[in-house]
């Protein structure tokens, strides 16, 4: 597959980190002051980079922060310790994490494709840009903590369209309980199978195959928990949407929890998936050090809750500067009621882009992926959209090519035809010298 991105660095003016060349030719690249080499697996790019310190999540008055300030006053509140918060909070740990965080210490098996280089954005074979939060909890279960929120942006290469960004933020958690917590009313119930030995938790057949528990937990503990689980996560959902909101749960599959679910509430006419979670796999406790708890976990999207909060139609506004769109947000009270107003609306220029690909490429092999990072890379933020619009293998040539559009909006001005025009003669170049396909 052939890899973009040490060529594509030079031409990006905001290009804030550095590629070198040290000696014996190896590639480095330096991510907030520290250098890491590059190798077949680096997808990072230099705009991907550039979204690094930006951290929304903390901007006083970004739509993000303010919906992360309302879960965090909700787990504040609700869960004290003699007057004080159980949850403790993280919402400055580095995104740059190891594959062994992202992925192992959460039993996500090394086929699964989460993993593949078309969905993440690796650093190198070993270090990528977390795809999602939950890659701490080992680290912080390992650190002692038994109940906290992870904060933060996450990344993953996706389409491109006015609800995928390929950076986002989530809020992780972790709510572990002993027995004596657990069963405060009930000191007759265990959390543990009779047969388990939680300082030698992993001489038990450990199992998934029950869809209510994990083998080493009693009926008691999985379903006391669960309980807890849907009633806190609820409770959450009707402080941000108020009592009325309609919900349902779904069964899921996630490597690292068992049982596992999703809530959906019904909005703007449609069910939307605002949250996974379920019980923590007790392998992560055991590796990570508490043998003698049992933990449920969440993750949740920040951009999807605000712009439906907030009435947001694009996801790239969270990113504006704008007044316009800036001024909106600030000085709020956290909890007041704001429906966001479109400045204006801008009018859109779609161009289309055709190609022949080489003949090591097909039209099933070719990765959609690195086309959109691309074009991101070349045209920025005022791409809004791309979408395949044509595959086509000649019948005589049997050459195979590819047809995309390209949709280009700036949120706070009107795009003439001329200056789009420019950016995707910019882009043809660049998928040229990237791909070794050849314009039509
Ligand atoms: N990490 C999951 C995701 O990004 C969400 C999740 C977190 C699910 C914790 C279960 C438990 O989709």
């Amino acid at each position: 597959m052939t890899r973009i991105l040490i060529r594509t660095g030079g031409f990006i003016p905001n290009f804030k980190c550095k590629y070198s060349t040290a000696p014996k030719s190896v590639a480095t690249i330096q991510i907030a002051g520290k250098e890491y080499l590059t190798d077949n697996y680096t997808n990072v790019t230099p705009k991907i980079l550039s979204y690094l310190n930006r951290n929304l999540h903390l901007r006083k008055d970004n739509p993000l922060s303010l919906v992360r300030q309302r879960i965090v006053n909700y787990f504040y509140s609700s869960f004290t310790h003699r007057g004080n918060p159980s949850f403790s909070v993280y919402d400055n740990l580095s995104p740059v994490v190891s594959i062994k965080q992202n992925f192992d210490d959460l039993l996500i098996p090394v086929d699964h494709p989460s993993r593949a280089k078309s969905d993440c954005y690796y650093v190198n074979n070993s270090t990528l840009l977390r795809a999602h939060m939950t890659a701490h909890q080992s680290e912080l279960l390992r650190a002692g903590l038994d109940n906290f929120l992870m904060i933060g942006d996450v990344y993953r290469r996706d389409e491109i369209d006015s609800t995928h960004f390929p950076v986002f933020h989530q809020v992780d958690a972790v709510r572990s309980q002993r027995k004596e917590q657990l069963f405060e009313n009930h000191p007759g119930l265990e959390i543990f199978d009779p047969t388990f030995d939680p300082s030698n938790p992993f001489a038990f057949p450990i199992s998934i195959s029950d869809p209510a528990k994990q083998s080493c937990h009693t009926l008691e503990a999985a379903k006391l928990m669960e309980a807890q689980l849907k009633n806190h996560l609820l409770g959450l959902v009707k402080a941000l949407f108020g009592t009325e909101i309609k919900h349902r749960w779904v069964d899921e599959y996630f490597p690292f929890t068992h049982p596992s679910w999703e809530l959906e509430i019904f909005y703007d006419n449609k069910w939307m998936e605002v949250l996974g979670c379920g019980i923590v796999r007790n392998e992560i406790l055991a590796n990570a050090g508490p043998n003698n708890s049992i933990a449920y976990a969440f993750g949740l999207g920040l951009e999807r809750l605000a712009m439906a909060l907030y009435k947001i139609p694009d996801i790239r506004l969270m990113w504006s500067e704008d007044s316009g769109f800036v001024s909106q947000f600030q000085n709020k009270n956290v909890n007041a009621k704001i429906t966001y107003k479109p400045v204006s609306i801008y009018p859109q220029c779609t161009n289309d882009l055709s190609f022949w690909l080489p003949p090591s490429l097909t039209i099933d092999t070719f990765v959609h992926n690195d086309f959109y990072d691309l074009v991101r890379d070349v045209g920025g933020d005022i791409i809004e959209q791309v979408r395949i619009k044509d595959k086509f293998v000649h019948p005589k040539s049997k050459k195979h090519s590819l047809c995309y559009s390209i949709i280009y909006r700036h949120l706070e001005r009107t795009l003439t035809q001329v200056e789009v025009n420019e950016v995707h003669k910019d882009i043809e170049k660049a998928v040229t010298t990237a791909f070794n396909v050849s314009i039509r």
